[in-house]
């Protein structure tokens, strides 16, 4: 009785794992990689990835602490969490031996860190800061591209997708300049992209380089009319109370951007272009 109940149960089982629907779906499902994934615009973009149903391999620092990325995870098993910090070359290096056989296609070079406004203006520069930006926005957003690069010509979107800035952009540069080194880090940024569009662009690679406007990712919407304001913050949230600048929700500028990426050409590659598709200048 028993062994026939085994055997029932095995049946069912193999019936299960050899259903078309469910062996093509993760078979055929893209995959997409994201750096700084716990917060912010990379933790929209792994939630929205997620439940758009591809698989998903959502990064972040310190994966015991990413409460948020914690529960994505929980509600959907195409979703899995690593640890990286993308100024660890050796880091990197090893996990992309690890998915060495994995085609990737999207790489979200998310990641970034923007540093204190007080320590990055003429006059009360902090150099380490400034360091600490480049290395983590400029030369390891560049490693990850590296280590990764293979995966996505391997894979069948083969698309690089990095977030730049419009504050990286020389030529929209207005008085007075703040955030040096976040600039600075993301000029350079810029450069790097389009040289890795040409690099790799007759293996059919696609470089796409956005800038996701301004995302409320620091809860601005929620700041009242008398509450303190941040020292860092002042000038962002003047300009916003006066119209001058626009914010929009992580929800519809990933949205946005997903639009974007799925729909990116040959001729956007390389290319700086706003989360609404128009073309940035340098
Ligand atoms: N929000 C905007 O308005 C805006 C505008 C223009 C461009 N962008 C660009 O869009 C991207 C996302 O912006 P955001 O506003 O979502 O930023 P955010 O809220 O400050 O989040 C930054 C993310 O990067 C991670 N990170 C920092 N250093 C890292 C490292 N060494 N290794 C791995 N991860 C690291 C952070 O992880 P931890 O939590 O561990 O620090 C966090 O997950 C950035 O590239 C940013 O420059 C944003």
């Amino acid at each position: 009785m028993t062994t026939i109940i085994r055997a029932l149960i095995i049946f069912l089982l193999c019936l299960l794992t050899a259903a078309p629907g469910l062996a093509s779906d993760a078979a055929t499902a893209p995959t997409v990689l994201i750096t700084g994934s716990n917060r912010g615009i990379g933790l929209e973009f792994a939630r929205q990835y997620a439940a758009l149903g591809w698989q998903v391999i959502a990064t972040c620092r310190t994966p015991d602490s990413a409460d948020q990325l914690q529960h994505i995870a929980s509600q959907y098993p195409n979703l899995s969490i690593e640890k990286l910090d993308i100024t660890d070359h050796a880091a990197v290096d090893a996990l992309a031996e690890r998915y060495a056989e994995l085609a990737i296609d999207v790489l979200l070079n998310n990641a970034a860190l923007l540093g204190s406004r007080g320590k990055q203006v003429l006059g009360n520069m902090d150099y380490e800061l400034l360091r600490r930006i480049i290395e983590v926005n400029t030369v390891g957003t560049l490693k990850v591209t590296e280590a990764f690069s293979a995966h996505v010509a391997a894979s069948r979107q083969k698309k690089i997708i990095t977030l730049g800035s419009r504050a990286g952009s020389i030529e929209m540069l207005n008085s007075p300049p703040d955030f040096y080194a976040y600039r600075a880090s993301k000029t350079a940024l810029h450069l790097l992209m389009k040289n890795i569009s040409l690099a790799l662009a007759d293996q059919g690679v696609l470089v796409g380089l956005i800038n996701p406007g301004l995302v409320d990712t620091r809860g601005f919407a929620k700041i009242g009319p008398d509450d303190p304001v941040p020292e860092d913050f002042k000038e962002v949230v003047r300009l916003l109370r006066s119209g001058v600048l626009k914010l929009t929700s992580p929800e519809e500028a990933v949205g946005q951007m997903i639009a974007i990426i799925e729909n990116l050409t040959a001729e956007q590659s390389g290319v700086f272009l706003n989360a609404d598709g128009q073309v940035l200048p340098w």
